[in-house]
């Protein structure tokens, strides 16, 4: 491929990805996390979480659960949070990889098995000796098995302020939530992550859930594709997006890492001619004026090369000498 292809795929919101001026107390928590995480969500998922864990005190308030772990970077990262305040993290999974592949409620797209360990050794083990070599075994409560089956029993011994689902399946996700709705505190959060996505499992479980409490929960944005819901929270818009949800942008105006790595993005792509700059300075906008509801559309629109599968580190460009720092 010729070096003006090249330029032309410097795509946004590349450079998002390769930002590494998080704050001293993060970095010590998640530093080390990356090969036991998925990238992307890592490492802004984990940062907006810290944020947002810290704000509302929750780790004072409850305990933590992750509803699909793989190689466990989240409830490893949730276990540390938690584990100054003697609160367990409940981490459940099959640890054998998806238990189904995506059903007649969803776009198809997952394979039976996706996310097992392609290693020798079973995942349950490998996530049970990170959680001794991290000192977190007092904390961290692996529950191996398929959620969504009817046989499944949890009785949890107290109440839980976060929830951390990330299970990409419609019958996974609305089991989940089904599961842990009325565990969960006034206030508590919980993260819907690949809410965004062309399989639409996780919405579409999601909408079904919450059509059937009657209740309309507020959809905060969390970069790239997850939402968070706060129990109990009522919109203060009054008007929903065409789909008839009510979004919020405020995790990402309030994360000001998140607003840093931006500024820099558009300040890479000035270096261009990049056609994506213009997303990425509409990205920025996006989050300097007061939003609706409706603006999640244009945020769908701006994202629409990841969307549309590319997602590489502006570093590569930067080794083969296409761009310079
Ligand atoms: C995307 S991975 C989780 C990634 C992890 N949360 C992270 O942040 O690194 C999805 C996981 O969900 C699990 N899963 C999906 N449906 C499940 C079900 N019904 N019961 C148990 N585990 C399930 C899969 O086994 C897989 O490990």
């Amino acid at each position: 491929m010729n070096n003006n292809r090249l330029l032309q795929q410097i795509l946004f919101p590349n450079h998002i990805f390769t930002f590494d001026d998080f704050p001293s107390d993060f970095q010590e928590l998640a530093g080390d996390l990356r090969q036991l995480s998925c990238t992307p969500t890592y490492p802004w998922a984990q940062y907006f979480y810290f944020s947002l864990i810290k704000k509302h005190n929750l780790t004072d308030r409850g305990m933590a659960g992750e509803f699909g772990v793989a190689k466990g970077g989240m409830s490893h990262f949730l276990g540390r949070l938690f584990k100054p305040n003697h609160q367990k993290v409940y981490s459940f999974d099959t640890f054998k990889g998806a238990p189904f592949a995506s059903g007649p409620k969803e776009n198809p797209y997952y394979k039976k098995g996706d996310y097992q360990s392609l290693e020798g050794e079973s995942q349950l083990s490998q996530f049970q000796d990170a959680i001794k070599s991290f000192g977190l075994e007092e904390t961290i409560i692996p529950w191996m098995g398929d959620f969504s089956a009817a046989d499944f029993d949890f009785k949890a011994p107290g109440k839980f302020s976060f929830i951390h689902i990330d299970c990409n399946l419609y019958e996974s996700t609305k089991s989940a939530l089904d599961i842990v709705w009325d565990k969960v505190i006034d206030g508590g959060v919980i993260v819907l992550d690949e809410f965004f996505h062309s399989s639409l499992g996780v919405k579409n479980a999601a909408t079904q859930f919450f059509i059937n409490k009657g209740l309309h929960p507020v959809y905060h944005l969390v970069f790239p594709y997850s939402v968070v819901i706060i129990k109990g929270e009522v919109a203060q818009d009054p008007n929903p997006d065409i789909e008839g949800n009510f979004y919020d942008f405020d995790l990402m105006k309030e994360n000001h890492c998140f607003r840093d790595a931006l500024k820099i993005n558009v300040n890479v792509l000035e270096r261009g001619p990049f056609p994506t700059l213009e997303n990425a300075k509409l990205f920025l906008g996006l989050l300097n004026r007061p939003t609706t509801s409706h603006d999640v559309h244009l945020y769908l629109w701006l994202m629409r090369d990841f969307w549309n599968g590319f997602y590489q580190p502006l570093s590569k460009y930067e080794q083969r000498g296409i761009i310079t720092k």
